[in-house]
């Protein structure tokens, strides 16, 4: 059992007594301090971009939210982690579990341990979770045992592709939330068909555009194309991070091979991420992906300038989950070096195509682009840059 700050026990729906019905009954704590404390959890690349609107309008309510950011760890290098903390305003988190890197098991058991205790020591009134990382899976975990109220931000995406860790972690987290954030109209579909009951699930629209278009202003003034020497729609931007696609050497080997030939028509700037760069080197590839004139080779880039490097490019090459949603935002075109995607209408609507690895059909399509043909796309609903603020909006009818 939980009791509040105060020591005292509370049932949902009458404070301090049990509600009548016992099966329903779930323990929850009333917002006596006058407010509510949420702590809001990120640990991953991605998660920083979507949590940055989130906190930014909880934090202008301070009256209704007090907001901890719970920052689990999981990614640490700084062009991973702290880069996207300065420049998205997200500060310092509140609390750290500093979990690090590990099997799928061995990180999630640490997450489970570590959030726990946190739990226990601050006792929030809810928990904002975004994404599908396994931060996001961990955490959900421990709220649904306590119990706490967990919402979850980028709800009801599916790819129906069980051997992707992050389609456990989506199922699992949609399952044990409370509210289900959803940003695009076969979300909800998905929701719905496993028995999640509609009056949970809010069609908010999209964080990760949320922080694009608040942060516009900073893209269009970033000089990297002049730091890295390309010039607008002069090279095409490439990003590869999926265990499927970097962790088979063969896949892996084809795949560079494949970059290599599409570098003969235009240069191509990769962001390479810390996980390919340890498969790169295990898999003893290094010396084929060597710097040249038609291949450039960049770390992680702080977002600013990956959001131009995006926005400046041909096209993007990716096997990204966000990068598909920015170059749709954006109107670039995207071929993505995946079989499926969990997030269709970025095809549908946008400008997004799935090529898979097969060669041919990457260099296909690669010149296709280049030979100037390509789809126009529409920006999907409610992508509109206020998706945290509806959010918000409905956080504060349960205060
Ligand atoms: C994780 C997510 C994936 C998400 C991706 C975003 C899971 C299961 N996977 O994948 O859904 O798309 O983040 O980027 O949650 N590493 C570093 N420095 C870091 C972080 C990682 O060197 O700061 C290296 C380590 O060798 C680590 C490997 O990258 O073992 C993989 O990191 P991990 O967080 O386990 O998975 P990602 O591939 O990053
Ligand atoms: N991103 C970035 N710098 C990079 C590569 C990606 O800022 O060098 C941003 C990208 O624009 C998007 C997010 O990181 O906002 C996507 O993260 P990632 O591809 O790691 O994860 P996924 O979305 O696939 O889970």
């Amino acid at each position: 059992m939980l009791c509040t700050s105060d020591g005292k026990l509370y049932w949902e729906g009458s404070k301090g007594n049990r509600a009548k019905d016992k099966k329903t009954v779930r323990l929850v704590v009333p917002y006596e301090r006058g407010y509510m404390k949420i702590l809001v959890i990120a640990g991953a690349r991605p998660n920083f971009v979507k949590i940055a609107p989130l906190l930014k309008c909880l934090r202008r309510r301070p009256d209704v939210f007090h907001p901890r950011f719970v920052h689990t760890g999981q990614h640490y290098d700084a062009r991973m982690s702290q880069s996207f903390l300065d420049d998205l305003g997200i500060g310092a988190p509140d609390i750290a579990l500093g979990v690090g890197s590990g099997s799928h098991a061995g990180q999630t058991a640490r997450l489970l341990e570590a959030f726990e205790r946190v739990m226990q020591e601050e006792r929030p009134d809810r928990v904002l979770l975004v994404g599908d990382v396994n931060s996001t899976l961990a955490c959900v975990l421990v709220c649904a045992k306590l119990p706490i109220p967990v919402d979850h931000v980028e709800a009801g995406l599916r790819s129906f592709d069980r051997r992707m860790p992050e389609e456990i972690n989506r199922i699992v987290t949609d399952a044990l939330s409370d509210l289900l954030f959803t940003h695009s109209p076969e979300a909800e579909a998905h929701l719905l068909r496993e028995g999640i009951a509609p009056e949970r699930i809010h069609f908010t629209g999209n964080v990760m555009i949320d922080c694009l278009v608040q942060c516009r202003e900073h893209i269009d003034r970033s000089s990297v194309l002049e730091r890295i020497g390309v010039t607008p729609a002069g090279y095409v931007l490439l990003t590869l991070h999926r265990p499927s696609n970097v962790d088979a050497p063969e896949t892996l080997a084809s795949l560079i091979d494949v970059v290599l030939q599409i570098g003969r028509r235009l240069p191509v700037v990769f962001s390479v991420h810390p996980r390919t760069v340890k498969m790169i080197e295990e898999f003893g590839l290094a010396a084929r992906l060597s710097d040249s004139e038609n291949l450039r080779n960049i770390e992680p880039q702080p977002y600013f300038d990956f959001l131009r490097l995006q926005q400046q490019a041909r096209f993007v090459l990716t096997d990204s989950g966000g990068v598909q949603e920015e170059t749709t935002y954006l109107g670039v075109p995207c071929l993505t070096l995946r079989e499926n995607t969990e997030r269709p209408v970025t095809v549908t609507q946008g400008t997004n195509m799935l090529v898979g690895t097969d060669a041919d059909a990457i260099l296909r399509e690669s010149n296709r682009i280049l030979d100037g043909s390509w789809k126009t796309g529409v920006t999907p609903a409610l992508w509109d840059g206020h998706a945290a603020e509806r959010i918000v909006d409905i956080l504060t009818k349960y205060t």
